[in-house]
């Protein structure tokens, strides 16, 4: 079949891409606003930004869950072992996994936050908080837990995005199939993908 015909689709690619944007976006403005020495300003900007594009990217994860399980994606290369389509997937389910656990712990700690700072998605739309956190007798070691759980989430997330990045450039340079240019519109094809 030629790759034409296994390429990802235009709203799989879209969803991919504006998400991967996103993602990379929160994971800059989180280290920033946590560990930069930031005016109390600025600093409250950044916390709303990074609550609104994680929330959009909460939403975005749920339409792309929906439609990766209506649309078969394109098989991966013959060749790979099957040790290699085994981590390919494993690592495919955990990226899923953490485009909803980020935004979910996210959300929970700033549900269960004792500052009760409102969320308003890019200064407009006022977003609600999480049901029961806010009226939690001890909030405190609630939102402590939820924090860890969302730290560590995210430098989890740079470890497994880092090695999914670096196993796509080793598909493109080295093994030289086309598993990174099926991701790409079809404007960008090459040779790769007579491959
Ligand atoms: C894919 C989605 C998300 C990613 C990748 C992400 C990433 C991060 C990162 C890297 C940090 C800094 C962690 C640290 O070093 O301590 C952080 C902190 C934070 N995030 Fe997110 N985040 C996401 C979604 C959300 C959402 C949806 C919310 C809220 C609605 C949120 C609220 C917060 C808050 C309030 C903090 C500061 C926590 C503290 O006070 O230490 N995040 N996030």
């Amino acid at each position: 079949m030629s790759l034409a015909t296994q390429r990802y689709g235009a709203v799989a690619m879209i969803l991919h891409w504006i998400m991967a944007l996103g993602i990379l976006a929160l994971l800059a403005i989180g280290l920033i606003m946590v560990h930069g020495s930031l005016d109390p300003g600025t600093m409250f900007r950044l916390f709303q930004l990074h609550k609104s594009i994680g929330i959009t990217i909460l939403l975005a994860a749920l339409l792309r869950l929906i439609w990766r399980l209506l649309h078969r994606p394109p098989g991966l290369p013959a060749s790979m072992a099957q040790h290699e389509i085994r981590l390919a997937k494993l690592g495919h389910f955990l990226l899923y996994g953490e485009m909803f656990f980020l935004p979910l712990t996210g959300w929970a700690l700033v549900s269960s936050s004792v500052f009760a700072i409102p969320t308003v998605l890019f200064g407009l739309i006022p977003w609600p908080d999480l049901p029961y956190l806010p009226h939690l007798a001890d909030k405190r070691p609630v939102e402590a837990v939820f924090t860890t759980l969302h730290a560590y989430g995210a430098y989890f997330l740079m470890a497994v995005l880092a090695l999914h990045i670096l196993a796509v450039l080793r598909h493109h340079f080295i093994l030289r199939d086309a598993v990174l240019m099926r991701m790409l519109p079809s404007w960008r094809r090459t040779r790769h993908e007579d491959l």
